[in-house]
């Protein structure tokens, strides 16, 4: 009896938190998945300004796009391609929403978009087209967090474990990313920004949700890009499998150096008798 009763107030509570999803909650799903790469005015970033999208597209559109933009655009919707290719076939990463969550951000957009009149967002307009001009010494700290040389104040793991750069004088990077050498180029100052502070991709994201990069390493780490992006044409592709091979050696011959010291120590003070010892202590 108890526990019917229970369950229906959870059903009916959740049924009404499902309806009662509103502009407000598009607006935080919004700029926590969409911001990174898109403002609601007519401005580009990564993606295209969605100012007035409701007058372009239906919300079905919308919905497909949002979803899963390549299966769209490989079943042949020709708008869906031909924004695809105006912004360079940039993939813009699926979505996993709900309906209700869809429609949520879709009443967000729509109810921002005649918005883009007031003065607000000529000011951030303007903002935008500020110059980005750091100092050298934002560079060269933005160059050691990007390596790894220096930790981030909140502890996330160095980029260079998923991203490559070519530059001189630099370690190679991981593999597992895009490298970034020219990606200063192709989104600018906001789109990087974007990408460090909105993190729209899983393994950034899981990264460094909870060791968040702050703004003054964002704009270290954005230094730092523009002057590889700057510098790129100087280059010489830097030897990687050499360094590899090089860092593999002197990897093997330190760890070489290493484990008989830990076997010494075992062979002394064996784990057996740490256990054998604690259980004897914690008898009496
Ligand atoms: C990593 C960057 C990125 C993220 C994150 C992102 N988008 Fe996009 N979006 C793009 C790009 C780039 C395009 C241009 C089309 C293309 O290249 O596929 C685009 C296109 C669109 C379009 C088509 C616009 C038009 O004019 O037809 C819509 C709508 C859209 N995005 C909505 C969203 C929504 C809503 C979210 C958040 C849930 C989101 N996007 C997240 C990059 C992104
Ligand atoms: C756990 C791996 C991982 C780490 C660590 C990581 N990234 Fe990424 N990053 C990715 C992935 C995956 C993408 C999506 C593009 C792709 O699939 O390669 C991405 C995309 C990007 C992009 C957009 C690239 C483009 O061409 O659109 C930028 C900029 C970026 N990362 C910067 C950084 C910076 C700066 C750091 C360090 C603070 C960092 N990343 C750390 C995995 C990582």
């Amino acid at each position: 009896m108890v526990s019917k009763t229970s369950t229906s107030f959870l059903f009916i509570f959740f049924l009404f938190s499902g309806l009662s999803m509103n502009a407000q909650d598009g607006e935080s799903l919004f700029k926590s998945t969409c911001a990174a790469c898109h403002k609601t005015t007519s401005k580009k970033l990564v993606g295209p300004g969605l100012a007035n999208l409701h007058e372009k597209r239906s919300k079905e559109w919308f919905k497909k796009f949002v979803t899963s933009s390549q299966s769209f655009i490989n079943s042949g919707d020709a708008d869906a391609l031909k924004i695809f290719e105006e912004f360079n076939k940039i993939v813009m990463p699926d979505q996993i929403f709900s309906d209700t969550e869809l429609n949520a951000i879709w009443d967000y957009i729509k109810s921002e978009s005649p918005a883009q009149t007031n003065g607000d967002n000529i000011e951030t307009v303007e903002e935008a087209n500020l110059p980005f001009e750091p100092t050298k010494e934002d560079m060269l700290i933005g160059k050691d967090l990007f390596s790894g040389k220096q930790r981030f104040v909140n502890g996330g793991p160095s980029c260079i474990s998923c991203h490559n750069v070519r530059k001189d004088n630099f370690i190679a990077g991981g593999g597992l990313a895009v490298d970034l050498t020219d990606v200063y180029e192709r989104l600018k100052k906001e789109g990087v920004e974007g990408m460090i502070t909105g993190l729209p991709f899983p393994q950034m994201k899981s990264s460094y949700q909870n060791h968040k990069v702050t703004e003054e390493e964002t704009t270290q780490l954005i230094a730092f890009l523009k002057d590889v992006s700057e510098q790129r044409f100087y280059q010489g592709i830097t030897s990687y499998k050499n360094r590899l091979l090089l860092w593999g050696l002197s990897g093997a011959v330190i760890l070489m150096g290493i484990f008989p010291l830990f076997w010494y120590k075992r062979k002394r003070d064996s784990v057996n008798k740490r256990i054998y010892e604690r259980q004897i202590k914690s008898r009496n």
